[in-house]
């Protein structure tokens, strides 16, 4: 076997750019001449592109610059040739409208540019949260093996009162400021507090959910991924993904459908649960496996919830922050305790199955994570709802929710969008009482791009009355540091015209948790008169990539991808078609 060759025999995918003794051959490589590196070693050597989403305007992505250069260094011991590329950085709290739009932008972004280099592998690097499943989405799709690696959470600072300042800590703050508990200045505070270092979110809100759970799906490095983003163990981290990338590029293997398969996703949603997960990663995962053929649905992520409790004593749903968890044994420990719920045999990129990673694995502090016999919370962390006000589905996390609501039937109190909701939520002409169900609608992803405004605020007077959990149901999604008795993603949406389109003022409003049901209680006949009098919003995007995203999107229930995107198609970049042909000259 020459050194370009994998180990299936089969050459190196680069050889297509730099080993063919004709002008395409040429071009390619005297164009990267000028970036230093000889024929010979662009002829010999694999190449490995270092995908970095980094960004000043994105600090959850900011240690990513120097991750790349370790990555780079890793890549280059090991033999390989590193090439970065910046990809979009989605800064979660900075873009408008909304990020959610532009995990699919990026995932079309990280797909092309992979499968239009001349990478035999690829590092990704991603943090905020859709950064995350943007990279995963894209790089399944181009078929070339990957490894991925996250920022890392943050290090939280201390706040005033001596908490660690967080990012759940600002729901629970606004909600006391909300009702009079808390002064501006002590909030102001917090302000100063809450982002503390360069690196994700602390709590297992979205970005740490989606990066334990890379780790459970097999595509990231064991035990990489709650090494906070300003330890050096996360530098040395980032030199060992860059070495293991070129063994990968050598070997042509693992691609990602060898790891993405059903036992990785089960796998991934068993973590997910055990964590008390965002909802968010449900929409990434379910995404995710439309891109590499696994036939996933959401009933499946309801099964699994069924049998797996909560273990892991983080916020939102438990006391600590990921810093905790990791010095607990981190996800080699929880999925060491997951053990008998998971499938062993699954792959990964480190090159050995999920069961050979746990031999050594060890939990250290069994208050942070527990046996499966002495959860956190009993029951399920979240389950699958449906009913004539959800017929294809919708979630809540039960276990950062009241369970006193779990079965509630109340009268529903609509809003057709949020900026209603802040002007009028402390209107006491509304009659909000407890039993009031709050309704959002035309916040789903065709109708404002699927924002995380699932935890409708509750009117001032209950809160300083001391309610703080009321039932909410939109088509909107919801921070994975909030929490709350939030049904989401209902499906299908307002927008198109799903139920909850129908719902008026006063209807009462039925949600038995236990028996998975979400009904909207008004005869057949009448939603049916309504249904014939709805007339959709008029859509606000004529133009570019927001129209495209309109036409294209998918429902929640699906993973919100764009329907051209389905579909395992790895690397189809024609053998031969392309290969003589130079662009540019
Ligand atoms: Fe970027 Fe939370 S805002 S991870």
């Amino acid at each position: 076997m020459s050194d370009n060759e994998s180990k299936n025999g089969r050459p190196l995918r680069s050889a297509r750019w730099f080993r063919k003794n004709d002008l395409p051959g040429f071009v390619h490589r005297s164009t990267l001449s000028a970036a230093g590196w000889s024929r010979e070693d662009l002829m010999e050597r694999p190449v490995v592109g270092i995908l970095n989403t980094w960004s000043d305007i994105n600090p959850c992505n900011l240690n990513l610059r120097t991750l790349a250069e370790e990555a780079r260094v890793g890549i280059l011991e090991a033999g390989g040739i590193p090439f970065e590329v910046p990809l979009m950085s989605i800064s979660e709290n900075i873009i408008k409208p909304t990020s959610f739009p532009f995990r699919n932008l990026l995932a079309m972004e990280a797909e092309e540019t992979i499968r239009g280099y001349p990478f035999d592998a690829v590092v990704l690097l991603g943090g905020c949260d859709k950064t995350q499943p943007a990279l995963l989405m894209g790089a399944a799709s181009a078929g070339v093996p990957f490894i991925f690696l996250a920022s890392g959470p943050a290090t939280p600072r201390s706040a005033s009162g001596g908490n660690l300042a967080n990012a759940t800590g600002v729901w629970r703050l606004v909600d006391q400021l909300r009702a009079g508990e808390l002064s501006e200045g002590d909030f102001a505070a917090f302000e100063r507090s809450v982002m503390g270092t360069a690196g994700h979110c602390a709590e297992m809100g979205t970005a740490s959910s989606m990066a334990v759970i890379c780790e459970a799906l097999g595509v990231s490095l064991p035990g990489s991924s709650l090494v906070p983003a300003v330890d050096r163990r996360r530098h040395q981290l980032a030199r060992e993904v860059g070495r293991r990338s070129v063994r990968m590029a050598a070997d042509g293997s693992p691609r990602p459908s060898e790891v993405l398969d059903a036992r990785a996703f089960d796998n991934a949603i068993t973590l997910l649960c055990a964590v008390g997960g965002s909802t968010n990663v449900i929409i990434h995962l379910l995404a995710l496996a439309g891109r590499v053929g696994v036939p996933l649905t959401l009933e499946r992520f309801d099964e699994i919830a069924r049998r797996v409790p909560l273990i892991a004593n983080v916020q939102p749903a438990g006391e600590h922050l990921t810093e905790r968890l990791m010095a607990a044994g981190g996800v080699p420990a929880l999925l060491k305790t997951l053990g008998p719920l998971l499938h062993l045999d699954a792959r990964t990129v480190d090159g050995r199955t999920v069961g050979a990673i746990l031999e050594t694995a060890e939990v250290f502090d069994s208050d942070v994570i527990r046996p499966l016999d002495k959860p956190v919370k009993p029951g399920e962390t979240m389950v699958v709802v449906k009913g004539n006000l959800a017929p294809d589905g919708a979630v809540m996390k039960t276990c950062a929710a009241n369970p006193k609501l779990f079965r509630h039937r109340g009268p529903a109190v609509v809003f057709e969008d949020v900026q209603t909701i802040a002007d009028q939520i402390d209107n006491p002409e509304l009659g909000i009482d407890e039993n009031s169900v709050l309704i959002l609608r035309n916040a789903g992803p065709v109708g404002a791009a699927m924002p995380e405004w699932g935890m409708l605020p509750l009117p001032r007077h209950l809160m300083e009355r001391g309610v703080r959990d009321m039932l909410r149901i939109s088509d909107a999604r919801m921070s994975g540091t909030a929490y709350g008795a939030a049904v989401l993603h209902v499906s299908p949406e307002a927008a198109i015209g799903g139920p909850l389109a129908l719902v008026r003022d006063g209807d009462i409003i039925e949600l038995d948790v236990a028996a998975r049901r979400l009904e909207l209680c008004v005869e057949p006949d009448e939603l049916e008169r309504r249904r014939q009098a709805w007339q959709a919003p008029p859509s606000r995007h004529v133009r570019g990539y927001r129209n495209l995203y309109n036409q294209h999107i998918e429902q929640a229930h699906l993973g919100c991808d764009f329907d051209f995107l389905r579909g395992a198609n790895e690397d189809t970049l024609p053998e031969g078609l392309f290969d003589g042909w130079v662009g540019g000259w």
